[in-house]
């Protein structure tokens, strides 16, 4: 096309695909650039919008490095890392519902034995809790040698490696349920934190008069071979931001009691899986 014009742009551009691109690309193309232009017409973008918008992705790219994804983040802020995720892992047995990894897990944690505490360093005025429960397939069943990786952050509001002075993979642990399906561990109850709000995305929270808060939640990570692994979150139903999330992760089901403990810490928490076989993944899919 050789004169282009507001009218005739987005058919140049997705015609312009090459012939030979795979199927996938072309349609993710196609339609990322009819919305991406349509977007443009709507809000009749200016030219000094677009170069600032320009130049807060570079911002965001000189930010990034292997400890930080600035486009993660912001891609959070958005709703969009949650909606792919709910739109990817559909749930469709009945088990646990997930929601995002988030940016501060690291693999490898220290392997512990059930029952044991990922507590490496006390906080003044933190709460111990002993969080516990039964992990099930889809049929009732307890599933033995799961691992349960979980991790959160300190009381003072930052994960281990945000923190100089917490020990390495401080609040962090692998577990395996035990012959009828439980795991347990001790831990401190979590605190609210803000997402970083220094760079790129922290001007976008700005721009878009949102608070960088999250609300308290341990995060797990279930796996078994044969199984679906189950990313998700509890959350604690006392901690504030429930209801305004900064990265809108929060699921009713989600959401744990923790209640004063007859034992040794101060608080406890109930919480059970469940996980889908593998093999439903391909049922669900036909
Ligand atoms: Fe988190």
């Amino acid at each position: 096309m050789r004169n282009i014009t507001v009218n005739n742009i987005t058919d140049a551009v997705v015609k312009s695909l090459g012939d030979d691109v795979p199927a996938r690309n072309r349609e993710i193309m196609a339609s990322a650039l009819k919305h991406m232009h349509d977007f443009c017409k709507d809000v009749n973008l200016t030219y000094d919008e677009w170069l600032e918008a320009m130049a807060w992705m570079r911002r965001a790219g000189d930010i990034t490095d292997d400890a930080r994804s600035e486009f993660i983040l912001i891609s959070d802020i958005l709703g969009i890392e949650v909606l792919v995720d709910m739109l990817d892992k559909k749930v469709t047995d009945g088990e646990t519902v997930s929601t995002v990894l988030g940016p501060f897990y690291r693999d490898n944690p220290p392997v512990l034995p059930n029952g044991a505490t990922i507590v490496q360093k006390d906080f003044d005025g933190s709460q111990s809790v002993r969080v516990s429960g039964v992990i099930r397939a889809t049929d009732g069943a307890p599933v033995a040698g799961v691992t349960v990786d979980v991790w959160e952050d300190a009381p003072n509001g930052m994960y281990e490696q945000q923190d100089p002075d917490q020990p390495d993979y401080n609040l962090r642990g692998r577990f395996e349920t035990d012959e009828n399906g439980r795991y347990e561990f001790v831990a401190l109850r979590p605190v609210p934190y803000p997402i970083p709000y220094d760079g790129a995305a922290g001007e976008l929270l700005n721009y878009m008069g949102h608070h960088p808060w999250r609300p308290g939640h341990i995060h797990f990570m279930i796996q078994k071979p044969g199984f679906k692994t189950l990313v998700s979150q509890i959350y604690d139903s006392e901690t504030e931001y429930l209801d305004n999330d900064s990265v809108f992760a929060v699921k009713e089901e989600l959401i744990g009691e923790m209640k004063p403990s007859s034992g040794d810490t101060d608080l406890e928490m109930a919480f059970d899986f469940t996980i889908r076989s593998d093999a439903k993944l391909g049922m669900a899919a036909e």
